[in-house]
């Protein structure tokens, strides 16, 4: 008796430990209601919160290990330290306070004077000092000051390797000549969180990828412009190894992570829903009932040519106005008596009735 108790409580600790590594792993904080929805998916910083659980990210390197970036245009500089480039930079330095960045730099300062601060970004300043014009000389960030973009991105990636941007090299966002300041900008705390370049992770997306942004204006689309989703709740914009920036494998392993009651399983499966959800529905937004592709029944006549009841309406009387206007045309279509369109658990549910 004592010895099944004595194992009933090991397993419930294994058990409480289970769930909270997987608790911890998931969700940075509790939530409720869509934010449980989002939780669910991994997030796009999934090492953060615990480096060592995920393969190959290493920490983050810490403020006080921050060295000089490498500059390779100006590989004669030495650093100069953060009071000399405040002392020219007093604005810049005004707004870079609230961040981050700046808060742990500080701190890290305050302990050991020797400590890389802006240099830690910008590399060292000794010849951009005496000749502030002088291009390549410092490790700038905008696009017309000479510093290759490969440059840029080592100087972030010095630290902020791994876990998230394993796959930066070679992504599509990479290839494209993107660099970290496109969407980031330390320098201010524009965005709550993420350090994004404009107030929100959709608006930073949204600075070039307007048409996509624009589709979750349509009368149906997941709840992005109120604010509840992000771009970043399916992609990754550091970079997958999966098509289109998702951060899952497939694009149904994306959706079951909010919509599970989708994943069955089924006793009756419908072969297009489990293959791609993207055979019915868009992602980004419809002007379908339910982010559809095209209306019912054109929806399911695209592929069910051949149905027991015949594809094609035989008089005009059939037609929705009609006098005799066909079942196909009227309430929700084909899916009034094929109600679980998504598969069926029922005994009677081959043909997806119930
Ligand atoms: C196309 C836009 C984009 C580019 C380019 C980009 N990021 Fe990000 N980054 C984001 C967004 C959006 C988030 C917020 C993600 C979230 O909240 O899940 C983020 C989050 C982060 C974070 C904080 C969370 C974490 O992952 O630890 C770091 C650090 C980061 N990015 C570093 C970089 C570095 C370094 C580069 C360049 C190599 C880079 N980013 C390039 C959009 C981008
Ligand atoms: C003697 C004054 C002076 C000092 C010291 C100085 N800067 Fe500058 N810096 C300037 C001026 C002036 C410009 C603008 C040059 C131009 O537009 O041609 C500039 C430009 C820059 C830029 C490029 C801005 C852009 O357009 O992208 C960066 C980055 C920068 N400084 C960082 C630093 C850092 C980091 C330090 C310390 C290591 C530093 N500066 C020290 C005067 C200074
Ligand atoms: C975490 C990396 C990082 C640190 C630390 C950092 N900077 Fe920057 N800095 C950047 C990036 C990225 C940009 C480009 C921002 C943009 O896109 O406008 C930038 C831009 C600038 C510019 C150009 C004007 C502007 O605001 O865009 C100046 C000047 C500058 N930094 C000076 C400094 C000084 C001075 C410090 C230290 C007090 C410092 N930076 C610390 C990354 C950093
Ligand atoms: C000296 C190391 C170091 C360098 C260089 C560095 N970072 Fe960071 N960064 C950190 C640390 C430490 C944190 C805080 C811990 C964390 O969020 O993982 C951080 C946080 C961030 C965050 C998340 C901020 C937030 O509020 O959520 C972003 C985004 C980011 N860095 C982007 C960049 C970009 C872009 C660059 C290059 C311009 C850069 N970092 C350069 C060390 C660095
Ligand atoms: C500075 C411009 C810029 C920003 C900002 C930007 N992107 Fe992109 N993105 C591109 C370019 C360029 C491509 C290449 C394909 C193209 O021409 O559309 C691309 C492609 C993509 C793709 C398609 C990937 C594929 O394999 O087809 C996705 C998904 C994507 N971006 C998501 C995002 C997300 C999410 C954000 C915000 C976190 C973002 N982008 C921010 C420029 C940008
Ligand atoms: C609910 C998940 C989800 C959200 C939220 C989402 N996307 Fe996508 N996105 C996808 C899927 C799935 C695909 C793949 C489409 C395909 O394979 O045809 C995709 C494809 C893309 C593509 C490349 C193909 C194309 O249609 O041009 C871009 C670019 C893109 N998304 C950008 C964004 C941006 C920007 C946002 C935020 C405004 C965003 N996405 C929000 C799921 C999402
Ligand atoms: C991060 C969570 C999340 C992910 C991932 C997600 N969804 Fe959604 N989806 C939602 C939320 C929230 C709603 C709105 C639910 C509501 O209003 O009751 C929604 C609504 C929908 C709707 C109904 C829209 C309407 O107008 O009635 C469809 C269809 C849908 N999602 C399909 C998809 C598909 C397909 C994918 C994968 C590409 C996907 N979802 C991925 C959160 C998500
Ligand atoms: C064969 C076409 C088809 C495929 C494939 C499909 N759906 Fe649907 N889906 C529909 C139709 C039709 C509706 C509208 C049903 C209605 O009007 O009641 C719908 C509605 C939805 C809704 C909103 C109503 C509800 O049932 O919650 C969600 C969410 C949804 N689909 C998610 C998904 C996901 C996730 C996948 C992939 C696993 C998927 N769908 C694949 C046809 C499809
Ligand atoms: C992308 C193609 C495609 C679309 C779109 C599609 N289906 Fe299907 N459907 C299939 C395939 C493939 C099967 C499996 C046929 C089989 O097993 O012989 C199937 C099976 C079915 C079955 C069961 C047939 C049987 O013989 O048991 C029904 C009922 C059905 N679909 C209804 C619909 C309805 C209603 C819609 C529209 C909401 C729809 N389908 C949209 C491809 C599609
Ligand atoms: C009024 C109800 C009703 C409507 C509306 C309806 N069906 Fe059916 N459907 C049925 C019934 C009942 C069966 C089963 C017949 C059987 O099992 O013998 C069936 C069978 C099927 C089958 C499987 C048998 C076959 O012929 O291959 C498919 C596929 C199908 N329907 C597709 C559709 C499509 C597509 C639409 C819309 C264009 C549609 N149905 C509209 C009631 C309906």
């Amino acid at each position: 008796m004592e010895r099944m108790r004595r194992f009933m409580l090991v397993m419930m600790c294994v058990a409480a430990a289970g769930a909270l590594a997987i608790a911890a792993w998931v969700a940075p904080s509790s939530a409720s209601g869509m934010d449980q929805a989002r939780v669910k998916l991994p997030s796009t910083h999934f090492g953060a919160e615990n480096p060592a659980a995920v393969h190959g990210f290493s920490q983050v390197t810490g403020f006080d290990q921050a060295k000089v970036a490498v500059n390779p245009q100006a590989p004669d500089a030495t650093p100069v330290g953060q009071a000399t480039c405040t002392a020219c930079h007093a604005k810049e330095n005004q707004n870079f306070t609230h961040t981050t960045h700046a808060l742990g730099m500080n701190a890290a300062l305050a302990a050991n004077p020797a400590t890389a601060t802006c240099e830690a970004c910008h590399g060292p300043g000794s010849q951009h000092a005496q000749n502030p014009s002088l291009e390549g000389a410092i490790i700038a960030f905008t696009k017309d000051r000479g510093t290759p973009i490969k440059t840029q991105t080592e100087s972030c990636l010095g630290c902020h390797a791994g876990g998230p941007r394993d796959q930066w090299l070679g992504s599509i966002h990479q290839r494209n000549q993107l660099s970290c300041s496109d969407c980031h900008n330390p320098m201010a705390q524009l965005s709550a969180e993420g350090l994004e370049a404009k107030q929100s992770i959709n608006e930073t997306c949204a600075t070039c990828h307007k048409d996509i942004r624009q589709q979750f204006n349509r009368r149906s689309h997941m709840p992005l412009p109120e604010g509840q989703m992000a771009c970043v709740d399916c992609h990754n914009p550091h970079g997958t190894i999966s098509a289109s920036l998702l951060k899952t494998d497939t694009v149904n392993e994306t959706c079951y992570q909010c919509h599970a009651e989708k994943r069955g399983p089924f006793l009756f499966e419908h072969a297009p829903v489990r293959e791609n959800c993207l055979n019915c529905h868009t992602p980004h937004g419809s002007n379908q009932h339910a982010l559809l592709v095209a209306p019912v029944p054109m929806l399911c006549q695209q592929c069910h040519s051949h149905t027991r009841h015949p594809n094609d309406m035989f008089s005009e009387q059939q037609l929705a106005t009609g006098m005799a206007p066909d079942e196909r045309l009227m309430g929700r279509g084909c899916v009034t008596c094929h109600a679980q369109v998504h598969g069926s658990n029922n005994p009677a549910g081959p043909r997806f009735h119930k």
